[in-house]
């Protein structure tokens, strides 16, 4: 299947269009470059040779992107494009809002205009919110009740897409749709040839490799008074090549009469201390950390029940030990020690 990869010069999208190109597909990336890597662009078309391309213009802009479509014969979109730091949300929302909600809607008008009915959509666990401790490991079902401009656009753009979905598309061919939800998502490319790298990078197991490598200040511990097991947040975290494998799973598997919905996970958490004692084992070195006050906002426990994708579709997480995911992460900074730049 030829696929338009939206975002896929960021972390996601370009791990999932190695993976698409595993499995046989076609790749179209398409990124403004706002927070992607036009290197991890070029790496990823290097390696699909005739079967990639990739075609830089916002996601928002309809025209753009019908272009893209029409042009490479797309057939099937995954979507990643977005802005996705809680904290910034809450300080630039209408950005978020921008980026999020306006992207998504012009794609989906894109869509709508080339006749390509088959969509597989990114969300976030951040839908649903602080869940009460019952609720965890957190369903499909538990009510979405996000607190910040990240979670609040996400859960529009759910709410948008199957709102479509329910009309009579333009061409009349039914649509198509699977919303992932994802829990965090760390690790990079087994094989070493794509890596994690965010300006401002807010996620655990980067910020600690690189605190490991001396690259950055010292780790902020965010809390050490959780009603967790060792007083620190606990996180399920995917490894991003698992995140890649669920969508060609999830692709190959669409169908307009049963729309998907799925949290991406593996229903096992990890606290703080234990990911910074996973990155020590893994860079063989000490992460330098501080003692910081909690976020305001931040769950202490956030565990996903991915049953329902393992039932409906096979899926599970191959790379299970959080050991595993911090090597291949601690191979990728090593080896490109200013990431993509
Ligand atoms: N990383 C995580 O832990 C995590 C967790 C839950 C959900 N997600 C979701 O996964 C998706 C990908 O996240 P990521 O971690 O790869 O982020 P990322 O920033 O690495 O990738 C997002 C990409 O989208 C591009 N982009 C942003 N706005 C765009 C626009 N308007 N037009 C075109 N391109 C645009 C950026 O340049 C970037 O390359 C996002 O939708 C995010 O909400 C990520």
């Amino acid at each position: 299947m030829k696929v338009l990869v939206t975002g896929g010069a960021g972390y996601i999208g370009s791990h999932t269009a190695l993976s698409l190109l595993a499995s046989g597909h076609e790749v179209v990336l398409l990124d403004n470059l706002r927070r992607g890597h036009r290197k991890a662009a070029e790496i990823v078309v290097n390696i699909a040779g005739s079967r990639g391309a990739f075609v830089e213009a916002d996601v928002g802009d309809a025209n753009a992107v019908a272009a893209a479509l029409t042009d490479h014969g797309v057939e099937a979109v995954i979507h990643f494009a977005a802005l996705a730091y809680v904290g910034e949300s809450v300080e630039l929302p209408l950005q978020y809002w921008r980026a999020n909600l306006a992207g998504s809607l012009g794609l989906l008008e894109a869509m709508d205009r080339c006749g390509v009915s088959r969509l597989v959509a990114s969300s976030t666990c951040s839908t649903y919110g602080c869940p009460d401790a019952e609720f965890i490991p957190i369903a499909e079902s538990c009510r979405q009740d996000p607190v910040n401009p990240y979670g609040e656009s996400k859960l529009a753009v759910e709410r948008m897409v199957r709102a479509h979905a329910a009309m009579k598309t333009r061409s009349g061919t039914p649509f198509a749709f699977a919303l992932l939800r994802y829990f965090n998502v760390a690790g990079c490319d087994p094989q070493g040839r794509l890596g994690e790298d965010h300006e401002p990078e807010t996620h655990l197991v980067p910020s600690a490799i690189l605190a490991a490598l001396g690259r950055r200040p010292p780790l902020q511990v965010f809390g050490r008074d959780w009603d967790t097991h060792d007083g620190t947040c606990v996180r399920d975290y995917v490894h991003v090549t698992d995140l890649a494998e669920a969508h060609i799973a999830v692709l190959e598997k669409l169908n307009p009469s049963s729309p998907m919905v799925f949290n991406i996970g593996t229903g096992r958490g990890d606290s703080v201390l234990e990911v910074i004692k996973a990155c020590e084992r893994a860079t063989g070195r000490t992460v330098p950390c501080v003692d910081a006050p909690r976020r305001a906002g931040d769950p202490g426990l956030l565990i996903a029940d991915a049953r329902k994708i393992a039932a409906e579709l096979g899926w599970r997480a191959r790379f299970s030990s959080m050991d595993e995911t911090c090597s291949h992460a601690a191979q990728w900074f090593t080896a490109n020690p200013r990431g993509y730049r």
